[in-house]
């Protein structure tokens, strides 16, 4: 069965219908610039014109770059901030004819969709994903089961916000060597997330997860396996039409 799946990132908003027995994409996905300022409207015509370049008429499913309860967003850290309040599930569904839409966290779409055909695969305990890109995304799972809208990207690190020193643009905007990064920032982010939650396994996700050969294995003396994304650029969308078809099977979502 093929669903669609939408991922909201700060840079591009991207889509594809998503085969969901392989939990890869059916078709090559389709991606547009996104708005810069990133308004609630700027950014539901972008998801209008993905969804309708596939001619499209099925369930839909959205990742959000920050908190989701029910499909209202709660908390825009990087895009505009007008989003916050929006019930953006009955308003992207309002602007695509009606289509049912389900809406949730961009990085536990992603958790999801690695719990189910990547890293995560068959993973008990505890397995936390964090995706280092723009910002940090987290998706925290007990045996495979989601405690969604976690936000450890926003844990205090030396009296900063953790993703504004560990997310992988920090790396680019000060200009930080791989091993500064990885030491120094990355490295005492994880001891601290370790800390909090004891996990079995961290997940590494992102677009920086392509070159996990460059910064994992400079990270010491964290207790838990750490391992990149599988399912890398992908992920969000993957499990964005993971949710969409759980809400259509009457499943409760979280
Ligand atoms: C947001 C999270 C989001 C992460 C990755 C953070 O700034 O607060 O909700 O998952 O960025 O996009």
């Amino acid at each position: 069965m093929n669903v669609f799946g939408v991922d909201i990132g700060g840079s591009g908003i991207k889509g594809a219908p998503v085969d969901l027995e392989r939990g890869d994409l059916a078709e090559p996905r389709h991606k547009v610039l996104t708005p810069q300022p990133a308004t609630p409207d700027g950014v539901a015509g972008c998801v209008v014109e993905v969804v309708r370049h596939f001619g499209w008429t099925g369930p839909v499913g959205v990742t959000f770059p920050g908190v989701v309860t029910g499909s209202t967003i709660r908390t825009a850290a990087n895009v505009d901030k007008g989003w916050i309040g929006v019930d953006a599930g009955r308003m992207l569904s309002e602007r695509l004819g009606g289509l049912p839409v389900t809406v949730l966290n961009d990085a536990d779409a992603a958790g999801v969709a690695e719990m189910t055909f990547g890293a995560g695969r068959g993973r008990k305990g505890t397995v936390i994903l964090l995706t280092l890109g723009t910002g940090i995304g987290s998706a925290v799972f007990v045996d495979g089961k989601l405690l969604p809208n976690t936000e450890l990207g926003h844990l205090e690190l030396k009296g900063h916000d953790a993703e504004k020193r560990a997310s992988s643009k920090a790396r680019e905007d000060e200009d930080l060597s791989w091993e500064h990064w990885a030491t120094k920032r990355v490295q005492k982010y994880l001891a601290h997330v370790e800390m909090l939650f004891s996990p079995e396994l961290f997940i590494i996700g992102g677009g920086v997860s392509r070159k996990a050969d460059r910064f994992l294995p400079l990270i010491k003396g964290i207790r838990a396996e750490i391992v990149p994304a599988e399912l890398q650029n992908n992920a969000g969308i993957v499990g964005a039409a993971m949710a969409a078809t759980a809400e259509k099977a009457g499943a409760p979502r979280r």
